[in-house]
């Protein structure tokens, strides 16, 4: 029996990682799965815990108002020790690129216990772009043992960097396990307040804009400037752009600052997960900073305007199911405009490929865990280090 501790603290990484917490939970013969969760986020990690009816087994519960980096890691790090201690997990399963894989992964590598990186492989090799994100995930793909990579691509940037390609295995984004599994809930039998609350709010006959963002180096400048983008928006005929904020006050004071009470944008708090599909797929299109809605939007065939300047997911560029328009006002309303107004350039992407996953990716990731022994008979477990 091998034991398996999940760990993550955000509102993303939990989205992605529930199906796979799920998927173990079911394999009881043959592991043994824990949860923990450091609660970097609170309110946005309730919101995904409950709809997917998880209970974390351990809560580090380090979440600060407005916290900053540095503690936030050192908390991590310091707290995740008992954990160690008291379940003594033979493998630690981390997400993607937040402080709290990052740290949960040194931590793992300080006790000698070997570490699995969800979404392993994405890059942009720009280290202040996104900020941490791209140091976090490259410093966990450093000390990861086994790499699990969205798409080919990822799995080529783990090679370029020496990473043994017998450790990196190819799976598909678990976000898609994630929206099929949510959609399918949806459309049978969720019903929730918030959702007809969206109702109420939605103008008949107007085009959505869903709107999300909350990257670390768009704060300041790049959200005054996207505030301006929306605002020009707002005015454009037949439209209504919806705005979940995120909860960091350093967006949410200036997006309420700069766009409460204006005509045609709704601000309003964020929204469980059932609840945002149920709106990303009521809308015409998104922008957004997100990594996460850029991969579940083609899937729902909605185009998605980046506000970002750099991408580590070129697969969605590729494919024509996102367009990169950094935070510049201009570049942001002249694309929306034309997106809204010309339905060939519209058509197109919302009918690009998703190039992110088939909703398998958790059953690969499982089908390789069971096969492990064999796996670490055959093939030496290489490190880089
Ligand atoms: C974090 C991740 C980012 C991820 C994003 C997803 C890091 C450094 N950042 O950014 O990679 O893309 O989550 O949303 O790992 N807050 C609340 N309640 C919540 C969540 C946040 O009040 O449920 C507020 C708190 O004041 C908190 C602040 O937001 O201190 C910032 O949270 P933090 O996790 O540090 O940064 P995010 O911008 O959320
Ligand atoms: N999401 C949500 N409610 C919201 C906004 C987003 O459930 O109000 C979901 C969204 O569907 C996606 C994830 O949260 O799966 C993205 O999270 P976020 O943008 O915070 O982080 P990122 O993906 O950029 O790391």
């Amino acid at each position: 029996m091998k034991k398996i501790l999940i760990a993550f603290g955000t509102r993303p990484e939990a989205i992605k990682m529930a199906p796979l917490y799920n998927s173990f939970r079911l394999e009881k013969e043959l592991f043994e799965t824990k949860l923990c969760i450091t609660s970097q986020h609170k309110e946005m990690l309730t919101q995904v815990l409950s709809f997917f009816q998880i209970k974390p087994d351990y809560d580090l519960d380090v979440m600060q108002p407005n916290q900053n980096l540095f503690s936030l890691t050192a908390n991590i790090l310091n707290k995740i020790k008992n954990v160690f201690e008291d379940f003594k997990p033979d493998y630690v399963f981390v997400h993607g690129d937040t402080t709290t894989s990052m740290a949960v992964a040194l931590g793992a590598f300080y006790a000698g216990i070997k570490i699995c990186h969800i979404e392993a492989g994405l890059r942009t090799y720009n280290k202040l772009s996104p900020f941490p994100e791209e140091i976090n995930r490259q410093l966990t793909g450093r000390i990861a043992d086994f790499h699990f990579a969205p798409t080919e691509q990822a799995k080529q940037n783990l090679l370029s960097e020496h990473i043994n390609s017998n450790n990196i295995i190819v799976t598909g984004n678990t976000v898609i396990d994630a929206l099929l599994e949510s959609k399918k809930i949806l459309n049978n039998v969720y019903t929730n307040s918030e959702i007809q609350f969206l109702d109420s709010l939605l103008t008949p006959n107007k085009k959505i804009i869903l709107v999300t963002g909350h990257r670390r180096e768009n704060q300041g400048d790049g959200f005054i400037h996207i505030c301006e983008a929306l605002k020009k928006i707002a005015n454009l005929p037949d439209v209504e752009i919806v705005y979940p904020v995120h909860l960091n006050p350093n967006v949410k004071d200036i997006v309420y600052q700069k766009l409460n009470n204006i005509e045609n944008i709704h601000l309003i708090s964020p929204l469980s997960y059932p609840a945002f599909i149920w709106l990303m797929q009521k809308s015409y299109i998104i922008l957004t900073d997100s990594g996460g809605i850029q991969e579940e939007a083609p899937s729902l065939g909605k185009p998605v305007l980046v506000m970002r300047n750099t991408t580590e997911r070129p697969e969605a560029v590729k494919a024509g199911t996102v367009i990169m328009v950094g935070t510049d006002t201009h570049k942001i309303f002249s694309t929306a405009q034309s997106l809204l107004y010309n339905s060939s350039s519209y058509s197109q992407m919302s009918t690009a490929i998703n190039p992110y996953g088939d909703g398998f990716a958790c059953k690969r990731i499982i089908s390789f865990m069971k096969n492990l022994d064999h796996y670490e008979k055959d093939n030496q477990v290489s490190s880089i280090l």
